[in-house]
């Protein structure tokens, strides 16, 4: 694997890398900062490339991670595709939907395996919430919410690297999980965005989804907060059922009552990620998550910032 983006995430790619996941070596490395790319070339014994096009030259590199502001991410993956090489891509998948459909069409026409890592669909809770949706009868309605504390990098308020604002970057994770949770598409969105902290992109936003089903979904976004929460909530016509990523507690509700509480164990989502790429690349299976659920999050986000502009519900399609 050669890894592109050695930031706070990329970071986190290259330890679970280092220590071993099945079927997968780090090969070489790309990031900005040639200092400390050297250096981690010297303390692991991992080649690193100032330039990332070197890295996709490399014959020992059959997979590339793309983990870098998201207005790089269709550069990287045009080329990557042209050389061959599979890729995971980190969320969003792209800043716009026509960036990430050229990804989707580009990797598709050259015959490379494409996933982008909506790993929050991939915390065990979540899963645990889905497979556990039968318990509470027909599903009325989903309320997601996460929040965080207010952008760690500048560039996430510029809008010519990060494409937006919570609705691309954090509700992303949330779209994929709606679509995953209920196995349906979302055909329709009102959304309501502010800044409050921010210059350029949107800290806060009130999102309200319709299923194909007619289902709803809420979502609250926000980057204002000391501390974060990511909840998933199912109210079904026989109970609700609440799910805590932070804690890693699913919550059973009856009338008033708590009838269940489960505490499911947990384990880092980006590990799961590679692991689940890497055995879709061996078995020549298809990506758990595709370049298609990457771009769909993405078109929701779209349709987000439309009706955000427009101030009125916005057809998704
Ligand atoms: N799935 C999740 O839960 C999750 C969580 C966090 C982030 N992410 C995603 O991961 C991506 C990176 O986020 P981050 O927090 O890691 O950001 P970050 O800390 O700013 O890291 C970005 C990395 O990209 C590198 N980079 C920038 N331009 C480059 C170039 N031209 N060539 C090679 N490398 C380049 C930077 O290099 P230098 O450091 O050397 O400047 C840095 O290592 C974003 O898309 C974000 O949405 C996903």
């Amino acid at each position: 694997m050669g890894l592109i983006g050695l930031g706070r995430h990329g970071a986190r790619y290259a330890k679970h890398l280092l220590e071993g996941v099945p079927s997968c070596r780090l090969a070489a490395v790309s990031r900005q900062d040639a200092r400390a790319g050297e250096q981690f070339a010297k303390e692991h014994g991992v080649p690193f490339h100032a330039d990332w096009r070197d890295l996709l030259r490399r014959p020992d590199v059959q997979a590339v991670l793309v983990v870098t502001p998201p207005s790089l991410n269709r550069e990287i993956c045009l080329a990557a595709a042209g050389a061959g090489k599979a890729l995971l891509i980190e969320k969003p998948l792209a800043c716009s939907t026509a960036e990430a459909g050229e990804m989707v069409a580009a990797a598709r026409a050259a015959g490379v395996p494409l996933m982008t890592a909506q790993t929050l669909r991939f915390t065990p809770v979540l899963r645990r919430l889905r497979e556990r949706l039968d318990a509470i009868g027909s599903v009325e309605f989903f309320a997601l919410c996460m929040r965080a504390e207010r952008p760690p990098h500048a560039w996430l308020d510029q809008k010519d690297k990060a494409g937006g604002g919570v609705v691309l970057e954090i509700g992303i994770h949330l779209f994929d999980l709606l679509r995953y949770l209920t196995g349906r598409e979302v055909v329709e969105v009102r959304a309501e965005t502010a800044k409050r902290h921010t210059k350029q992109v949107e800290d806060l936003a009130q999102l309200r989804f319709t299923l194909a089903s007619g289902a709803a979904c809420f979502v609250e976004l926000s980057r204002v907060s000391g501390g974060r929460l990511c909840r998933a909530e199912a109210v079904g016509q026989q109970g609700q059922l609440i799910a805590d990523a932070g804690t890693s507690t699913l919550t059973r509700i009856e009338g008033w009552k708590v009838v269940e509480t489960e505490t499911v164990p947990d384990r880092p989502t980006i590990e799961i990620a590679l692991e689940v790429f890497a055995r879709s690349l061996t078995d020549k299976s298809p990506m758990p998550v595709s370049g298609e659920d990457g771009l769909r999050a993405v078109a929701m986000a779209e349709a987000a910032y439309r009706s955000a502009a427009l101030g009125k519900p916005v057809k998704i399609g």
